[in-house]
This record gives structure tokens, sequence and C-alpha cells, in this order.
């Protein structure tokens, strides 16, 4: 799938069906973690791959906005270092690129930002500097999302030229 049509289809994913996802799709995923970029190529993230149906149980007991998450095949807790100011930009990022690497091999995945922080800290053993940023949960989708469609606005709506508040070109 090129990059726009991978953009362009993506659906966010809850539902999982019990098919397992292989190790080489898996691999694929936390490789795009991986090369994606960091401000200053600091690269302070770490992931924690939750695969145990057990550990996404807690992963799920742990949100407050992610129950989902225990249905999913594996999920990723991203880390990332407060320290520096731009720190949830690179999560957005890194979360981004695993969920379209997934996408365009047509597993799905969700993600969740609702945290206890707490709780998560305790049962995943996150050390004090880390922030537990956003947690996505991996599965394939339990049915064709034909259904489901994008509700997003129009770009006049969105997109200002040369001005803040100018619609027209
Ligand atoms: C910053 C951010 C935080 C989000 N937090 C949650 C969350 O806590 N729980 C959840 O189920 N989805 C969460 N989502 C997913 C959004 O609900 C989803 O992107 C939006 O509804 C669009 O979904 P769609 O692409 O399927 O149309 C979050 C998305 C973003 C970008």
């Amino acid at each position: 799938m090129d990059a726009f049509k991978c953009i362009a289809t993506k659906l966010e994913v809850r539902e999982f069906s019990t098919q397992d996802i292989s190790s080489e799709i898996r691999s694929k995923i936390l490789e795009a973690a991986r090369l994606t970029g960091t401000g200053m190529n600091t690269q302070h993230w770490r992931f924690i791959l939750v695969e145990k149906k057990d550990n996404l149980k807690k992963l799920a007991e742990d949100s407050t906005s992610g129950s989902w998450v225990a249905g999913a095949n594996f999920a990723v807790i991203v880390l990332t270092n407060p320290k520096y100011g731009f720190h949830l930009i690179d999560a957005g990022r890194v979360l981004q690129n695993m969920q379209l690497t997934a996408w365009n091999e047509g597993v799905g995945s969700g993600l969740f930002t609702g945290i206890r922080e707490e709780k998560i800290r305790n049962d995943f053993q996150i050390p004090n500097e880390l922030t537990p940023s956003v947690i996505i949960g991996f599965g394939y989708p339990v049915s064709k999302l034909t259904g489901k469609k994008k509700n997003r606005l129009p770009v006049y709506e969105l997109v200002y030229y040369e001005k803040y508040g100018n619609s027209k070109r």
C-alpha cells in the first residue's frame, strides 16, 4: 500500500479476532518503532512488548480508556523521557509509524492515553525517569471495517492561507 493510501484508510480498531499475528509482522512493527526519528536523535524511548494474556489483562486494568486492550494479540507500552520537552511529539510519531506498519499488513490497532500511572508503573516495573505516554494494542480486526468511515472536518475548515483565519487563497 502506498503511504497516502495507508493513512487514508487506517481506522482505529478496538475489537480483535483471536487470530495470531506472526512473529515477522510483530518484529516489523517494532522495527518501524526503532527506525523512527526522535528529537535530536536522543532515542530516549523504550518499548515494553506485552503478549501474555494475564499481562494484557493487567494493562486493561491499568487504563481508564483502553479496557479493550485485554482482547489484543499484543500491546506496546511506549515510554518516553519527559526531560525532553518534545517527548510527546516523539511518542506520537512512533505510535503512528507502528500503527501504519501494522495496517499495511492488515493488522488493526488502537491506542489509549488514559493511564493509571502508579498502577502501570508497579505492574510493569517502569523506572521513574520514563513516562508511560501511550499504549497501543494490536490484533486482526474482528470483522471487515467496511461500515466504518472517518469523521473528519473538510480541508477548507482546517487550512488557512498565509495568515490565521484567511480561508481564501
Ligand atoms: C492523542 C490521542 C489520544 C487518544 N486516546 C485514546 C484513548 O485513551 N482511548 C481510545 O480508545 N482511543 C484513543 N484515541 C483514539 C481516537 O479516539 C481516534 O484516533 C479517533 O477517534 C479517530 O479514529 P478513526 O481514525 O478510527 O476515525 C486517541 C487518539 C489520539 C490521537
